[in-house]
């Protein structure tokens, strides 16, 4: 199966057009105070709609969202069975979409020198903990949370059921491994992690499904 991963810039005013979104969204986006919050909900939303009105061959102005009570987007009149999701953080924006198939995406920038030991200790599961006490290496506090994040997401959840439920441990060669703490069944699932771009952590899951064919394409802003 084909897994499309979408990147965009959020530093560009190219998709500043709020005319795209719903009734609800121009709601939400009205209720950001915090002005750089403000402008990343629209461009990533319209980015987000952009994408995948090219799947829909629609109008980006004609997708209707739907929302689990969790607050994870799909579409809500696609016959397709398009599924997406998507994560921002600073200037960066990746949307996943695939075919049927449910995915989770994250992105976190490595924040150098801050005390990850302290939110180890709050947020990770006590072999995770002695994991990063044994490496010197920052970003796996990252990448740890990135790949429990993006299972979150891929399911829908809230990140706080979803900390202490996937536990991350490393495998021989270097990759970190999943277990689901909650159901134990190794249900089938997929996931990638990368260092996406310098100082960012990402990773991706997709759902019901091995392995996966991922591509990587960019929205031009
Ligand atoms: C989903 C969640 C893990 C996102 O965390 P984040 O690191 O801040 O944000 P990301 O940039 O990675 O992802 C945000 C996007 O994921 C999507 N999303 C929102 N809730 C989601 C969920 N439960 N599962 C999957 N995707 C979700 C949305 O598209 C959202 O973008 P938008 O806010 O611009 O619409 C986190 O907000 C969460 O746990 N939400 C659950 C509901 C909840 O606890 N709400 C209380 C908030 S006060």
């Amino acid at each position: 199966m084909a897994v499309h991963l979408w990147s965009t810039s959020l530093d560009s005013p190219a998709n500043d057009l709020p005319e795209l979104l719903s009734t609800d969204e121009l709601l939400r986006l009205g209720k950001i105070s915090h002005a750089r919050a403000r402008q990343a909900f629209l461009r990533s939303r319209v980015a987000t709609r952009r994408v995948l009105a090219e799947y829909l061959d629609r109008g980006a102005g004609n997708l209707v969202f739907a929302y689990n009570r969790n607050g994870k987007p799909t579409l809500a009149d696609d016959a397709q069975g398009i599924e997406f999701n998507l994560s921002h953080s600073g200037d960066m924006c990746l949307i996943a979409v695939a075919e049927k198939n449910r995915v989770g995406i994250d992105i976190e920038p490595v924040r150098k020198g801050r005390d990850y030991h302290a939110l180890a200790n709050r947020f990770y599961t006590p072999d995770e903990n002695q994991l990063l006490d044994s490496s010197a290496d920052e970003a796996l506090f990252y990448r740890i949370w990135t790949l429990k994040e993006a299972h979150v997401k891929a399911r829908g959840l809230k990140l706080m059921e979803g900390l202490d439920r996937f536990e991350c441990s490393c495998t021989d060669n270097g990759t970190l491994a999943v277990v689901d703490k909650i159901t134990e069944r190794r249900e089938a699932w997929a996931q990638r992690q990368w260092a996406f771009a310098p100082g960012y952590e990402a990773a991706l899951v997709v759902l019901g499904t091995e392995k996966f064919q991922l591509s990587h394409h960019r929205l031009e802003t």
